[in-house]
Formats: C-alpha cells, sequence, structure tokens
C-alpha cells in the first residue's frame, strides 16, 4: 500500500451515513498513519456551516480545508485562508456588480449571509427555474464579468471567478502537497463536484447517491478514470476507494 490524497465533498458525499462514516474514517485514519495519506475537505459551505457540521458530526481533522466552492483554502486555522489563493481570485473579480445586475431576476433568493463570501455570491434558485439559468450567465458575461455560473442540488446556483472552483482548488492544493495526479482522488455527489472530475487526470468517484446534474454530465463524459459507486454516501466513497486500489477490501 502507498500513500494516496483523497479530495472529497462533505454533504451527501462523506457525511449522509454515519456508521458508514466512522468505518471509512478508521481506515482512512490508518492509512494516514501509516502511510502518509492526506485528507482535503472540499465543501460548498462557508467556513461557519463548516464547523457547524464538524460540531455535529465526527469528521476526520483534515490536512487542508477547502471552503465555499473552492475559493477559500485553509491549510491550518479557519481564520487564516491560504493568501495566494485569495490573491489570484481578487485581479478581476467585482462582487457588487455580480448582484446589482442578478437583482433583476426576481426568482433568484439571496443565501443567508453566511454563505456571501469574498468570492462567491449564491442564490437560491427553484429547479423548475433552471431553465433561466443560460440566460443569467449571458447577462453577467455581456457586462464583461469574469465568472462561472454552478448550479446544485436543483437548488444552490452560486456564482463564482472563473479562476475557481473546486476543481482548480484541489489541483492548486496537490500541487502544494507535491502528489501525483495518480494518487489523487476526488469524491463528489453534486453540481459543484463537477470541476473535480471535468478534464481532470485525478481520479473521480461519484458516490450512488449521486444528483441528477452530476449523473447526466457523467453519463454525458464517461472516463475510465472516473468510477460511478452503487453504495450511497462514505459507502461509496470505500467502494471507489477499492475499486482504485487505494485500499484493500
Ligand atoms: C453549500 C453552501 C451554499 C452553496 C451550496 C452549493 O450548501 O452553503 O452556499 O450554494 O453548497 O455549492
Ligand atoms: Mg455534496
Amino acid at each position: 500500500m502507498e500513500h494516496f490524497l483523497l479530495i472529497t465533498d462533505l454533504d451527501y458525499t462523506l457525511v449522509g451515513d454515519d456508521e458508514a462514516m466512522v468505518q471509512l474514517n478508521q481506515r482512512l485514519e490508518q492509512h494516514r498513519q501509516r502511510y502518509g495519506t492526506k485528507i482535503v475537505y472540499s465543501t460548498g459551505r462557508s467556513p461557519f456551516l463548516y464547523q457547524q457540521l464538524r460540531d455535529e458530526k465526527s469528521l476526520l481533522a483534515p490536512d487542508v480545508v477547502i471552503c465555499s466552492v473552492g475559493t477559500e483554502i485553509f491549510y491550518q486555522d479557519l481564520d487564516s485562508p491560504f493568501l495566494e489563493w485569495s490573491h489570484k481570485l481578487s485581479q478581476a473579480w467585482d462582487k457588487e456588480l455580480v448582484i446589482n445586475i442578478l437583482a433583476d431576476f426576481s426568482i433568484l433568493k439571496l443565501q443567508p449571509t453566511s454563505e456571501q463570501r469574498p468570492f462567491k455570491v449564491s442564490y437560491f434558485l427553484p429547479e423548475a427555474a433552471a431553465d433561466i439559468i443560460p440566460e443569467i450567465k449571458s447577462r453577467l458575461l455581456e457586462a464583461k464579468l469574469d465568472i462561472q455560473v454552478i448550479y446544485s442540488g436543483g437548488k444552490d446556483l452560486d456564482i463564482l471567478p472563473s479562476q475557481a472552483n473546486k476543481g482548480m482548488a484541489m489541483t492548486f492544493v496537490r500541487e502544494n502537497l507535491e502528489i501525483d495526479v495518480d494518487k489523487t482522488v476526488a469524491c463528489g455527489d453534486s453540481g459543484n463536484d463537477i470541476a473535480l472530475f471535468a478534464d481532470k487526470k485525478e481520479k473521480g468517484i461519484i458516490v450512488g447517491n449521486a444528483q441528477p446534474e452530476l449523473l447526466h454530465w457523467h453519463q454525458a463524459h464517461p472516463h475510465q478514470n472516473r468510477y460511478l459507486a452503487t453504495a450511497k454516501f462514505a459507502e461509496g466513497i470505500a467502494e471507489g476507494l477499492q475499486h482504485f486500489g487505494f485500499l484493500t477490501s
């Protein structure tokens, strides 16, 4: 066995079945102690909501935490974001202009203040109205904003700088930790996780309970480096890790 880098989403990926998570955590912690395996969480949550989850669930202490859909990276404490990353994102980003333009779309409801972050503006958008997304995107692009629009779980709409998403943050952290692509595996369940898998050389695991937006994307872009698990949540991660030979059964 050898060390590897696990980058996993939290809600409905690692977290969702407490018993399966405890079992996987034991195996991962053993692997970390024996082989120096690294564990990175990549969540859509702000540091505030991440801390809430950490208080509620018995998560392993991660080596790195990526919050707010790839826009904030924390190596040590949650008060000090990795400045090199924030600096990169601040170059071409105008949060106020995004909010002003999107005020015209009455179907969009701003998410709570804790989820509005320096490099992320987030709304709720009902699935039944999701066909408005291309229009939202073109209005922002017409204003020459350098952004990307990400829809997750049939309800959350995030606007991010084009320089950051979960995938870009993963590559940045992986290179920083000096771990090879073929020893890296990313896990997810929803729309904001597509960036972990799209055009990536890292391996990917989609848990069995994944959201339709991710499943549709996966079906349209199949790849041998990506494994769709049968099992749900943490058990799906374990299944994928065994499939790729990172863990033995
Ligand atoms: C998390 C965040 C929310 C975001 C969603 C999808 O739930 O709290 O702000 O919209 O992930 O990325
Ligand atoms: Mg999720």
